[in-house]
């Protein structure tokens, strides 16, 4: 029940129609007892600022940030995460005494999302698929966290060695490679961990992958797509012909949000509870399938 003591959490994007965050954070604070409630706010990119400060003034607990605000909030922060500095991007603001302190939990949510799936970076060989928002943040996770190696395949072939250098730099080692959509064809390996990070085969393109080929599905040992809506794309379908594993991203989704909701809370978020959570969002999902007729730009979060 919502009463004198309950504290708010926010979202900030636009758009936030679709979002399944209030989901995550509502069924959270349920199952751990904690008095809190989640809201999305569409915020205009000349009000960040003022929305960053209102959410201060009126004593906010935390605060997702998320597309196209991932940047402009930072100069209104009063501190910034040392990896969250690196990538350039928040997703998380957590209420401090002097100001807000950001956080990017979609790379930590992507890390735990893998590993849920069983799959470490360290030390993989990754060929990640795309170099806009949602690549970029999976770009600096693999460099991050010890990818042995990573092939950034990209229509644009400029805007992939942008990343790719941003990121190696970045990052204090070179681990990163541009190549074109067709650069698997160059590969020695046959065995790599694939991340689709463009935005094809998002509903309602359901039909569609950024590579059809089947020779190359026959490298991916997991194919880990950043897309949830649909839950089966034809990246995952095609991986799956091939014999390899295939992920969809909404335990990314569920695990910035687990993340966020620790950093906010101070709870530990148990395994059952993260599970029932999932199942939640997943039920949400399937009932939007139907009416979701064109891509949101916030889809990522
Ligand atoms: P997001 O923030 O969701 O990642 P984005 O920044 O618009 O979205 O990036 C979309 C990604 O999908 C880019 O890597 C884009 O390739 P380009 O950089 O060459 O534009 C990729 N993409 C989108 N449509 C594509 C298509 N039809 N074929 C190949 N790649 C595509």
């Amino acid at each position: 029940m919502i009463d004198g003591k309950t504290r708010t959490c926010a979202l900030l994007g636009n758009p936030v129609e679709h979002t399944l965050s209030p989901v995550i954070h509502n069924t959270l604070a349920k199952r751990c007892g904690i008095n809190m409630v989640y809201v999305p706010f569409l915020v205009e990119g000349e009000q960040v600022r003022q929305a960053v400060e209102g959410a201060w003034a009126l004593n906010l607990l935390g605060v997702n940030v998320t597309v196209p605000h991932k940047s402009a909030v930072i100069p209104f922060l009063s501190g910034i995460d040392r990896e969250a500095s690196c990538i350039g991007a928040v997703n998380t603001l957590v209420r401090t005494e002097q100001g807000f302190c950001g956080y990017n939990t979609d790379l930590s949510g992507l890390y735990r999302a893998l590993l849920a799936e069983g799959i470490s970076v360290s030390g993989e060989e990754v060929i990640l698929l795309g170099a806009g928002g949602a690549a970029r943040a999976a770009a600096f996770l693999c460099a991050l966290r010890g990818a042995k190696q990573v092939y950034l395949l990209n229509r644009s072939l400029e805007k992939g060695e942008a990343v790719a250098r941003e990121v190696n730099e970045k990052a204090g080692r070179c681990c990163i490679r541009a190549m074109g959509l067709d650069g698997w064809k160059q590969l020695a390996g046959d065995q790599y961990l694939v991340i689709q990070g463009t935005s094809v085969g998002l509903a309602p393109h359901t039909e569609e992958a950024v590579i059809e080929d089947p020779g190359f599905y026959r490298l991916v040992h997991t194919g880990y797509d950043l897309i949830y809506r649909p839950a089966d794309t034809k990246f995952m379908r095609l991986v799956r012909a091939a014999g390899g594993k295939a992920c969809n991203g909404l335990k990314m989704l569920l695990f910035q949000g687990v993340e966020a909701f620790e950093l906010w809370t101070g709870v530990s978020v148990r395994e059952e509870d993260a599970d029932f959570c999932y199942e939640q969002m997943k039920k949400v999902t399937d009932q939007q399938a139907w009416s979701v007729t064109k891509k949101e730009p916030g889809e990522h979060e």
